[in-house]
């Protein structure tokens, strides 16, 4: 049987929870998916780099107690993303770090690095994909190895790998969605009566907001989700600045009761369209949606994009957005499609 060897680049929730599953249902997984995976190099920040071809002991990675690092398990203290991520030998580089919005480094570099050196990449890192996402597309396709981010937009929900195959024949027209769960709760705490900061406040301890929320409430995050889906599902061929911005920090109280009162809710909505020249139209923006309307409903942190098409008009995923087990099931998923594109074999996504 198959089995990948995988390194993780961050070692933070996303990436530990990867390294959980594995450890405690990889025979199920093995069975379930007819590959295994065995993870040959990890690096963080925080706990430096260890590199074994032999296969790390999870259990000991992810116990390891308070200041130590990996220097006290035969690897570094340091972090050489370069040389780990060249070196190593795994199959598929694994990259959950954060996501720089301004040039999506340092992840671009780890995501050139792993696919030069002829490895293929999962991320759940917007920046790569959004801001290097053509790029690093057909750098994958020069080197022949995949390029997989389905975690960037509503984590293992699954929406682009399924809008690429599934769409087959339809002509895809544009999108709307809630596509970040923080600002969706805010909007939803604050019809209930809460004041802003206190409902951001919440968000945070629940841990769906950003260490700084204005990436969620300023609209940064789903500028980032749509033009990933611009670009991916209508071929866009835009940039960030041609997806204009507006966060929810302008509605106030009194525009949530106001809207309440005439049997209307506000959303921040994320879009695309094509245009009759063919260009497309993208953007981020508070609405206030009649209550009969698809994305009116779509409550707390869950994300909903209902996809404009030609024959079946509108398609709509719902589900969760964010979360650790969530994101990293959207890498497991990836490597699954990974392992089918190899084999022929049906992807369960
Ligand atoms: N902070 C984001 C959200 C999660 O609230 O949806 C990941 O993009």
């Amino acid at each position: 049987m198959t089995t990948y060897d995988i390194a993780l680049i961050g070692f933070g929730g996303v990436n530990r929870t990867l390294a959980e599953l594995i450890a405690t249902r990889g025979e199920g997984l093995r069975s379930d998916l007819g590959f295994g995976l065995r993870v040959v190099a990890i690096t963080d920040l925080r706990l430096g780099s260890l590199v074994q071809p032999e296969g790390i002991d999870l259990s000991m990675a992810l116990n390891l107690g308070g200041s130590e690092t990996f220097a006290v398990h035969g690897g570094s203290a340091d972090t050489n993303n370069e040389s780990v991520i060249h070196t190593c030998t795994a199959d598929i580089i694994c990259e959950a770090t954060y996501t720089n919005p301004e040039d999506g480094e340092p992840a671009v570099s780890h995501v050139r690095w792993a696919l030069e050196s002829g490895k293929s990449v999962c991320t759940t890192n917007k920046g790569p994909v959004a801001l290097r996402g053509a790029e690093l597309t057909s750098l994958a396709e020069q080197n022949g190895v995949h390029f997989e981010f389905e975690g960037a937009v509503m984590s293992g929900t699954p929406v682009i790998r399924l809008a690429k195959k599934m769409f087959s024949g339809l002509k895809l027209n544009g999108f709307e969605g809630i596509l970040n769960g923080t600002s969706n709760y805010v909007l939803g705490r604050m019809e209930a009566g809460l004041d802003y900061d206190a409902a951001i406040r919440e968000a945070q301890e629940l841990g769906y907001a950003e260490a700084n929320p204005a990436a969620d409430v300023e609209g940064y995050d789903v500028q980032l989700k749509v033009l990933i889906l611009a670009n991916e599902l209508l071929d866009a061929g835009i940039e960030l600045k041609d997806v204009k911005r507006q966060g929810i920090s302008t509605v106030t109280p009194e525009d949530i009761n106001k809207a309440s009162r005439a049997g209307r809710r506000w959303k921040l909505v994320g879009s695309a369209q094509r245009n009759p020249d063919g260009t497309v139209t993208a953007g981020v923006t508070p609405v206030e949606l009649p209550l009969d309307h698809g994305l009116a409903g779509v409550s707390g942190a869950t994300n909903a994009v209902a996809f404009d098409t030609d024959l079946l008009g509108h398609v709509t995923v719902s589900g969760p957005g964010a979360g650790r087990v969530e994101t990293a099931y959207a890498l497991l998923s990836d490597i699954i499609a990974m392992h089918a594109a190899k084999t022929g074999a049906v992807a369960h996504v």
